[in-house]
């Protein structure tokens, strides 16, 4: 049981550290075509994106992690790599909920409104200027976990 804990942990952090980076990759060639259309048309694949993958990995890394932990009977709350590994996660998952995904909602409501061609206000791309850079951050406490995860100090 531990195994298969462990491998859908693993996969959920592939599907998720995979998403952010690469949706993020795809929403910014978008934007640089300027083009309304093809601009809307990733800001909604960048909404659905985050709820198929972002809660599906979310989900997997959750239930992976203290299901491995739990059978394992690791102490998920002294030692420094598990204790690091759910303070980051945290991290991330506050920047996301907390910035990213206002933003993005925002981004999404505006792009409605040119999505059959027209004016990009400048809001939205201020908006898409945060949100990648915020994305970045975020980002950040993922890598570090896995850094933690794999070396266990
Ligand atoms: C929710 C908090 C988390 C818990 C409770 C948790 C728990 C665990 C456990 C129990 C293992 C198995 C360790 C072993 O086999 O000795 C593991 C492995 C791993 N975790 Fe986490 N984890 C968490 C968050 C994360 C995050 C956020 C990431 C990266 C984004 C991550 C990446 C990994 C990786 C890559 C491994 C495989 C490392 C290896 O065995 O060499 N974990 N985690």
């Amino acid at each position: 049981m531990y195994d298969v804990f462990k491998v859908l942990h693993v996969i959920g952090v592939v599907v998720l550290v995979g998403n952010v980076t690469i949706t993020a990759y795809w929403k910014v060639l978008s934007d640089m075509t300027d083009d309304p259309r093809i601009i809307a048309h990733a800001q909604r694949g960048v909404t659905l994106a985050d709820f198929i993958f972002t809660l599906v990995g979310i989900a997997l890394i959750m239930i992976g992690g203290y299901g491995a932990a739990i059978v394992k009977e690791l102490p998920l709350f002294t030692a420094p790599w598990l204790i690091a590994g759910q303070i980051l996660f945290g991290i991330s998952g506050v920047i996301w909920l907390g910035i990213l995904v206002p933003l993005q909602i925002r981004q999404a409501r505006v792009a409605r409104s040119f999505a059959q061609g027209g004016v990009i206000p400048p809001g939205y791309r201020r908006d898409a200027r945060l949100w990648i850079i915020w994305g970045v951050i975020a980002t950040v406490p993922l890598v570090a976990a896995i850094y933690a995860m794999v070396v266990k100090f």
